[in-house]
């Protein structure tokens, strides 16, 4: 049996556009992912979140779910769109939401944990060039500014960005993600000017504006491990890995560009204007914390013909519905290399979870014990690694609803909740009273 200290946190997290719902109202305009949902082929059954978990109007309720589960903090994010609806225009009603969010959170004695961006970048701002335009700093700055000034003083933790590999990459190089574009000089420009926004938000809240209330930025991270010892699939890994983790890590963490990642990228950079002088300062300005999102590994072989050199390779261990590896093993792995290689920061794990495929039981209860064991799992790798002084502090569980997964619609159950879509009905899951429990005792099992 483990036990988890008294301060650390336990909680859930979520995002505005896989739950909020009410996509026209109180001055909301369109966002990327309102605009990419309605192109057909890009997100499966041409699904969308008009409505999604309807949690804009239902948050009460919502709120309520998560008294009964005893979380110390709640994750959400707010929507760009809503607090400025156009550019340069703020919209007092769009933030009225999350002030009724936060002050019912805070009178159920939940700590709000807010991030900035979760991927609803207004339609207005990727008209004028979006994450490829460096002005887009300014425009993330302007917003950032106003969530500040109205919210800070409610606020227990900030998050800049979620993300920035899928906001840069999956978004604008491999297109499976809003805007869809599949350029990588386009994503390298994304990506560069999403982490120059992370900077000078931090730089904004700590210094001009001597707030004291943590901040910091949530990468998904994944270790990366090659299919064989040859030569070539030992490429491929260190190329996935600069990729997926470095590109993001080296930048924030020691003010630079991975050099063999940057040799590899020369080929599609044009611009070179795109880093300019004080940039990488301005990048790895001193955060408070790291949020992780881990929810696998990735195994890699060699594939010649491909940009990077590398592909997903044929693993045997057993998967979520994602067809993802559960490696809680690997992620234990991940967690030593960032001690020893990069950050001495307090870390919080801002996303872990599983999509399996839940049915709803005559009973009406939805047993669903794989997500249960994952989900313990990877909580009893966190309390392992605290006991060797990893400095874990909180863990925000995927999700506390089923919602909108990006791409993939509705077909994927994250939540420990479920949701029934049509009638808009929330049910505990086992898994759900499972975290409860273990909010609950602050002990995991071995
Ligand atoms: C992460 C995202 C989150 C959710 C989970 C499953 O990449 O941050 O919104 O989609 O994956």
């Amino acid at each position: 049996m483990s036990r988890f200290s008294n301060e650390f946190i336990f909680g859930t997290a979520t995002s505005s556009y896989q739950i909020e719902g009410a996509y026209q109202e109180d001055g909301r305009t369109p966002s990327i992912w309102d605009h990419f949902s309605r192109i057909p082929g890009k997100v499966r059954n041409m699904e969308n979140g008009d409505v999604a978990c309807n949690h804009y109007h239902r948050y009460e309720e919502d709120v309520e779910i998560l008294k009964r589960l005893g979380v110390d903090s709640y994750r959400f994010s707010i929507a760009w769109p809503r607090i400025f609806p156009e550019p340069g225009k703020y919209n007092p009603t769009g933030m009225d939401f999350y002030k009724r969010l936060i002050t019912s959170l805070r009178e159920n004695n939940i700590k709000p944990a807010v991030t900035l961006y979760h991927w609803d970048l207004p339609m207005w701002a990727y008209k004028r060039g979006g994450w490829i335009n460096r002005d887009s700093v300014h425009w993330f700055l302007e917003y950032a500014e106003k969530c500040f000034s109205e919210l800070d003083d409610m606020v227990y933790l900030w998050i800049t960005h979620n993300e920035p590999w899928c906001a840069g990459f999956l978004g604008y190089h491999q297109g499976i993600h809003a805007p869809g574009h599949t350029d990588m000089e386009e994503a390298l420009k994304a990506v560069h000017h999403i982490l120059l926004s992370h900077g000078a938000t931090v730089d904004l809240l700590k210094n001009k504006l001597q707030s004291k209330t943590p901040i910091g930025i949530t990468l998904n991270l994944s270790p990366v491990y090659p299919a064989s010892s040859s030569m070539n699939d030992l490429l491929a890994a260190n190329n996935a890995d600069g990729y997926s983790n470095r590109w993001f890590l080296d930048p924030i963490f020691k003010g630079k560009y991975p050099v063999d990642m940057m040799n590899l990228f020369s080929k599609y950079v044009h611009d070179f204007n795109l880093v300019q002088e004080g940039d990488l300062e301005q990048i790895s300005i001193e955060c408070d914390f790291l949020g992780i999102n881990y929810y696998s590994r990735n195994l890699v072989q060699f594939v010649g013909a491909s940009d990077l050199l590398f592909k997903p390779a044929f693993s045997e261990y057993e998967k979520t519905s994602m067809g993802w590896d559960i490696a809680p093993n690997e992620f234990k792995d991940l967690i030593r290399r960032l001690r020893k290689e990069y950050t001495k920061l307090p870390i919080y794990i801002t996303e872990n979870g599983a999509a399996f495929d839940d049915y709803l039981s005559e009973d009406g209860k939805i047993y669903d014990h794989d997500r249960q064991r994952y989900i313990e799992l990877h909580l009893k790798a966190i309390a392992d690694l605290n006991e060797e002084g990893m400095n874990i502090v909180g863990y925000y569980l995927w999700s506390l609803l089923d919602n909108f997964e990006w791409a993939y619609g509705y077909s994927k159950r994250f939540g420990i909740t479920y949701v029934d879509f049509e009638t808009q009905q929330r049910i505990l899951k086992e898994s759900g009273i499972r975290y409860a429990e273990i909010i609950r005792s602050r002990t995991i099992n071995s």
